[in-house]
Order: structure tokens, then C-alpha cells, then sequence
């Protein structure tokens, strides 16, 4: 696969030697140079940490330009997809590379659905977390366990069994972090329900009770799923990337996901929506505000306006345009536009969209900024931001592993380093130490 056509050099000259290196075109964005021979030509690393300027696979499902605001699920703008399709119509196309018939889509939803259910045994595993676990927590061990639950889809070299734990996976995760949830608050596990669509189910799930109806409203179900579709994919970001390096060594699937949960939690990724609400309460009042502007521009205090700023989109990120929309529909559905929280959220946003420094560093509220704002209103603890971020993603976790698998030129991946510790020393008996 990464081998697309190529027939232009780029010449890379070390002291008084000159090495040509080809440059590859993708279909869109920037060509890359190959260096995949320059160690073997040269003798020498590249350095680049944090991956800035280094493509680490061809890859045929997302594109994202970061600087006009765009991003392509399969070719299709995330705009379109979030106004006409949902949830389950985009993780097709992210795992099958086309939009479905109406006949697939159809199978395919009938697929997903009757693999909603967990291993019953699987509840005892998550009856051995304590209570206030972080959901996180207890998703990145159940995800990993799943490994030891379902056997017969383990087989990486098996196209079928990793089509069934794509399945499994993508139809079990809302129950798992559903089931985290419920545990946390000490309520009864609630099963999945059939009749339900993706996203309703999911939110059943969370916030209903054995002992009476739920019923989900569509404008909130509607919110969901767009949450969801937002977060399907964002090609190689780091837990994606996770989730390709733990694949790359042929863990199972299963692992691989759980190291792509364990990756995301952090704040700087997916943790960000639980920071924006957490930061958000901490600010408190409108007047606070200033202060904590003059802090994030502070290069001396390491404070950073949460839910600002993204390493690719250096102009608004067409999410948070779409997601900002759901806010406002779920805010006036809820009638929580009051809220002093939403309103601080408001204000700084403001404020942050006119001055000088978010505007010159392009620091746009990103997506996480305006999903953490619907899931407060929808009534989710922070605490569950980040694994509903996590359900979201595991279809594009899965789509790039299986896309790697299936990649002939696919190797593990085993980055180099510049190392600058000590150099060669003896090794010095207890007693003789200084
Ligand atoms: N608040 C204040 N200053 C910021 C912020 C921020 N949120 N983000 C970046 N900057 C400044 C940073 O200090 C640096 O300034 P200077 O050039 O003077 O040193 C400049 O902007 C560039 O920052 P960077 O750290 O080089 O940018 P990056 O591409 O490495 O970081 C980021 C991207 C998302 C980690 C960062 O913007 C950040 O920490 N944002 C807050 C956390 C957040 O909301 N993360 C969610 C990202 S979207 C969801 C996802 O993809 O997972």
C-alpha cells in the first residue's frame, strides 16, 4: 500500500555525499520522502519526536487538512456524514470503505445489534474493580479481558475472526463503558436492548433503572450519535497510533484496543473533554475568566485552556462547527442555558475567539471543548467523557488495525533514538562507590 507511484527524488546531502531519496504521492495532502533506506545508505537516524513531521503508514480511511478546517471519512467531508448519516452508516464506511446499500446496512446493523451482549461471566470481572474507579480504569481491564473471554477471535492471520471481533468490539463497547458507569454510581447493570438503535441504546443503558420506563429522547439520541460520528476516526493520532504499534507486533485485537483506551484517557487526547469541564468549574465565574487567560499565556505556569488548540487543525476544527450546533440544540431542549457553568463556557469562548493570543496561535475551540458541554447538560459525570470519546473511537481503532493487518508492507513498528546518556563504563563493586 505505501508504495504508490513515484518518480520524482528528493536529494539529501550529508557532508560531501549526496543520497537520493524517492518522494511518494498519496491522493491528497502533502508528498512524503521515503526514507525507509536512509539508515541503510547513511549510516544515520531522523529525529523527529511527537511524529511532526513523519507519516508512519499509507492509510486509505481518513484524511484530514488541518489548516483549511477539513476532515474525510472514505473521501466523505464529516459535515455531510454529521447532517445526512449516522452512527452506524459511518462505521460501514469507515471499516468497508464504501457507504452501504440499504440491504448491507441492514445486515450490517443486524450483525452489530446481536452482539451487544457480554459474556455473562464478564460481570463478575467488573464486580472486582472498586466502586470509584475511574470508568477509564475499568475499560482499559474489561477490553483486555475480552481476550480471554472470546477465543475464537483471537486468530489475526484469520480474516473471519478479525471480522468478528470488529463486530464484537464495536457492538460491546457501549455496554462496557455503559456497565463501568452503572458500577461506578452502584446501580444495577442495565442489558443492552435490540429494538433500540446505536446510540438510544447506549444512552438506555446509562440512564436507566430496572425500576421503571426510560424513554430516550430522539433530540438527545440524535446528539449521541453525532458525538459518535464526530469521533469515529482522526487517522494516525496517538491512540490510533497505539493501537497500530500494539497491533504491529500481532498482539490480538483486543489487547490492541485496550492499549488505544489506555492512550486516549490522557488529557492531552481524549481526556481533554473531562480537563474542559473540570478547568471549567474551577474558573467558576465569568470574572475569573481573565485570570485564567493571563495564566494559559503565561509561559512561566504550565496552565493551558483546555478544549484549545490541536496539533493538526490550526483553523477551526469542522467538528467543533457541528458540535457547537448540537450544543446549542441540546442546551434549548434542556432548557439549561442558565447554567453557570455553560455560561463561563460561553464567555470564554468568546473571549478566547478575539484575542490576540488564541488568534495568533490559532488555538480554536476544539471539538472536546463543545462535546464536554452537551454530555454535562445531557447529565454524564465528567468522569465518563473520555469513555464515550473511547466507544466512539473504536471503530476507527479497528478499521486501522485491520487496514494495517492486511498491509503487505506492514513490518512492527520499532522506532529509533537519538541516545544521549552515559557513554560505555565499568561496572563498580557497592564499597567503591562514591
Ligand atoms: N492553551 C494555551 N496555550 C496553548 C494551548 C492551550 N490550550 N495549546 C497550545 N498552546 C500554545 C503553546 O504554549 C505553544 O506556544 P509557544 O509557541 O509560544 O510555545 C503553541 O500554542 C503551540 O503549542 P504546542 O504544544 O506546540 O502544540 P501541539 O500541537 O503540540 O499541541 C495540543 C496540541 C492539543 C496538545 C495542545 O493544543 C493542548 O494541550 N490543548 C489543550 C488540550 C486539549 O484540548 N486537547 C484535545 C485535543 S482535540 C481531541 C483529540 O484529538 O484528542
Amino acid at each position: 500500500m505505501a508504495d504508490t507511484i513515484h518518480s520524482r527524488t528528493a536529494t539529501l546531502r550529508i557532508e560531501d555525499r549526496e543520497i537520493e531519496l524517492p518522494i511518494l504521492s498519496g491522493t491528497l495532502g502533502p508528498d512524503v520522502i521515503d526514507i525507509r533506506k536512509l539508515y541503510a545508505e547513511s549510516g544515520m537516524f531522523t529525529f523527529d519526536p511527537g511524529f511532526t513531521s513523519t507519516a508512519s503508514c499509507s492509510s486509505a480511511i481518513t484524511y484530514i487538512d488541518g489548516d483549511e478546517g477539513e476532515l474525510l471519512y472514505r473521501g466523505y467531508p464529516i459535515e455531510q456524514l454529521a447532517e445526512r448519516s449516522h452512527f452506524l452508516e459511518v462505521c460501514y464506511l469507515l471499516l468497508y470503505g464504501d457507504l452501504p446499500s440499504a440491504e448491507k446496512l441492514a445486515d450490517f446493523e443486524f450483525r452489530i445489534t446481536r452482539h451487544t451482549m457480554l459474556h455473562e461471566q464478564m460481570q463478575y470481572f467488573f464486580r472486582g474493580f472498586r466502586r470509584d474507579a475511574h470508568p477509564m480504569a475499568t475499560m482499559v481491564g474489561v477490553v483486555g479481558a475480552m481476550s480471554a473471554f472470546y477465543h475464537d477471535s483471537t486468530d489475526i492471520t484469520d480474516p473471519w475472526q478479525r471480522e468478528v471481533a470488529a463486530i464484537r468490539m464495536i457492538a460491546k463497547m457501549p455496554t462496557i463503558a455503559a456497565w463501568a458507569y452503572k458500577y461506578s454510581i452502584g446501580q444495577p447493570f442495565i442489558y443492552p436492548r435490540n429494538d433500540l438503535d446505536y446510540a438510544s441504546n447506549f444512552l438506555h443503558m446509562c440512564f436507566a433503572t430496572p425500576c421503571e420506563t426510560h424513554n430516550v429522547d430522539p433530540i438527545l439520541t440524535r446528539a449521541m450519535d453525532r458525538i459518535m460520528m464526530l469521533h469515529a476516526d482522526h487517522e494516525q493520532n496517538a491512540s490510533t497510533s497505539t493501537v497500530r504499534l500494539a497491533g504491529s507486533s500481532g498482539a490480538n485485537p483486543f489487547a490492541c484496543i485496550a492499549a488505544g483506551i489506555a492512550c486516549l484517557w490522557g488529557p492531552a487526547h481524549g481526556g481533554a473533554n473531562q480537563a474542559t469541564l473540570e478547568m471549567l468549574r474551577e474558573i467558576g465565574r465569568i470574572e475569573r475568566i481573565p485570570e485564567f487567560i493571563a495564566r494559559a499565556k503565561d509561559k512561566n505556569d504550565p496552565f493551558r485552556l483546555m478544549g484549545f488548540g490541536h496539533r493538526v487543525y490550526k483553523n477551526f476544527d469542522p467538528r467543533a462547527k457541528v458540535m457547537k450546533q448540537s450544543a446549542d440544540e441540546v442546551l434549548d431542549l434542556l432548557g439549561v442555558r442558565d447554567n453557570p457553568l455553560l455560561q463561563v463556557a460561553k464567555e470564554l469562548e468568546r473571549i478566547a475567539l478575539e484575542d490576540d493570543y488564541f488568534v495568533s496561535k490559532k488555538l480554536y475551540p476544539n471539538v472536546d471543548f463543545y462535546s464536554g458541554i452537551i454530555l454535562e447538560a445531557m447529565g454524564f459525570p465528567t468522569a465518563m467523557f473520555t469513555p464515550i470519546f473511547a466507544v466512539s473511537r473504536t471503530v476507527g481503532w479497528i478499521a486501522q488495525w485491520k487496514e494495517m493487518i492486511a498491509d503487505p508492507t506492514q513490518k512492527i513498528g520499532r522506532p529509533r533514538q537519538l541516545y544521549v546518556g552515559a557513554g560505555r563504563r565499568d561496572h563498580v563493586e557497592v564499597e567503591n562507590r562514591g
